[in-house]
């Protein structure tokens, strides 16, 4: 058992922050915590204490939507939309995957970026190839870090060198899921890469693939009006987007996420609702890529989940910190341009998205209650609390100015996470 003190910070419902002010976090030797609480219970008065002192402590984050081969990529080439976009930088850079060393350099620099900025899970797009793929699994669980990771499906319109076949997805898939079997933290999932990349063929292949091993999926979703006009004439006979990736069940039949959906809207909406389809949403990427702005509050108001995505490299950088940042004030373009129609979010919202709504897709994650993994960040803020702000505003402060400068401790599943700087 490892006892925890420090001004602890979580969410229980998006509503309200909890906070507890020099309280405890009292963690099992299954790295789940048993018991969060403002004073000591008596029962522990014998066991020592960790004291992190006035830091801050908090769940780590969950970047529900990010791709690692996009590595080399981040922080560079925004100057187009989607479409000439991933022709154009993304399907060069993920052809060179093919390649183990550089997916070994560039993996390793990823894994590290993830640790570096407090990001503990993620459900991670690799490529098409297999060999690298599990390479990738290999290095998060060998840091100790947990996540789902996808062998990409595309089989048209992609380049020459980034193309798969529908049987080459699935036997890459499977060697995956055997790959991860005996990984606690790192699993696969299913991947069609987007519905334009996609023959009904590769569709239907993967479909059937998370139907027979119970596999979750994640795909890309309306991000962006040429996209969506596009697959428009590639599937006639799908009533929308959506709709496309329901007819091979990968819209909700097993866990699914579909990052961006910024134009989501009439039956779209309304099969995400019923099959509980987590919307992803990635606002720096939607903002870089000028896609647009998911109607986040529309999809909370009718309980369709949210999770929160890095979405690298269309997403200039990994820290789901900043994701919260734009969050909160892509919401406040959203509400001026809906005039006032969709109520911009709150600090608590955005961080309950990062923490335990995203949290959620991977089991008891993203939470102090009892029974949740105990993925958690210490934060020293000294710096930035020059004036004595309250645990709510240093929150605040650290999700606007903060960066991995602050973060002293990163844990997973309850062991501390260190990796060289
Ligand atoms: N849609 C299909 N592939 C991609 C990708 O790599 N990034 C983004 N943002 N959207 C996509
Ligand atoms: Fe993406």
């Amino acid at each position: 058992m490892k006892i925890y003190r420090a001004n602890v910070l979580f969410t229980l419902t998006p509503k309200e922050l909890n906070v507890l002010e020099h309280g405890y976090v009292v963690v099992g030797d299954d790295g789940n915590v048993i018991d969060t609480c403002q004073t000591l219970p008596e029962r522990y008065a014998t066991e020592p204490v960790i004291d992190f002192g006035d830091q801050l402590l908090m769940p780590a984050m969950n970047d529900l939507h990010v791709h690692a081969p996009q590595y080399r990529n981040h922080g560079i080439a925004m100057d187009m939309e989607l479409l000439p976009w991933l022709n154009t930088y993304t399907f060069p850079e993920e052809s060179k995957y093919r390649d183990l060393k550089y997916a070994e350099r560039m993996y390793r620099r990823f894994v590290h970026d993830l640790w570096s900025v407090g990001t503990m899970r993620a459900a991670v797009f690799a490529t098409i190839h297999p060999e690298a793929t599990c390479l990738l699994a290999d290095l998060l669980h060998e840091a100790g870090m947990g996540g789902m990771v996808g062998l990409v499906g595309m089989d048209r319109n992609g380049s020459e060198t980034l193309s798969n076949t529908a049987e080459e997805a699935v036997a890459g898939t499977k060697q995956l899921i055997e790959h991860t079997a005996q990984m606690p933290l790192v699993s696969a999932i299913v991947t069609p890469r987007f519905v334009p990349s996609c023959t009904p063929e590769m569709m239907t292949a993967l479909g059937q693939l998370a139907k027979e091993y119970q596999l979750p999926v994640q795909s890309h979703l309306s991000e962006n009006r040429s996209e969506i006009a596009w697959v428009k004439e590639l599937e006639p006979e799908s009533t929308c987007y959506g709709d496309a990736y329901l007819r091979y069940g990968m819209f909700g039949q097993t866990p699914t996420l579909m990052a961006h959906c910024c134009y989501t809207e009439g039956e779209e909406f309304e099969l995400m609702r019923q099959n509980h389809v987590f919307a992803v949403h990635c606002p720096t990427s939607n903002c870089n890529l000028g896609s647009g702005i998911a109607p986040i509050r529309r999809f909370l108001e009718a309980g369709i989940p949210v999770a929160l995505g890095s979405d690298v490299s269309g997403g200039s950088g990994f820290s789901i910190f900043k994701v919260m940042q734009y969050a909160l004030q892509m919401s406040k373009l959203k509400w001026l341009y809906t005039d006032h129609q969709d109520q911009f979010l709150s600090l608590s919202e955005v961080f309950y998205l990062g923490t335990k709504l995203g949290g959620s897709f991977f089991g008891k994650v993203g939470s102090f209650e009892p029974g949740y993994a105990f993925d958690a960040l210490v934060v020293d803020d000294a710096q930035l609390n020059f004036d004595n702000y309250s645990i709510q505003h240093r929150l605040e402060r650290y999700i606007y100015l903060g960066d991995d400068r602050q973060l002293t401790h990163r844990f997973c599943q309850g062991r501390e996470i260190k990796l060289k700087e």
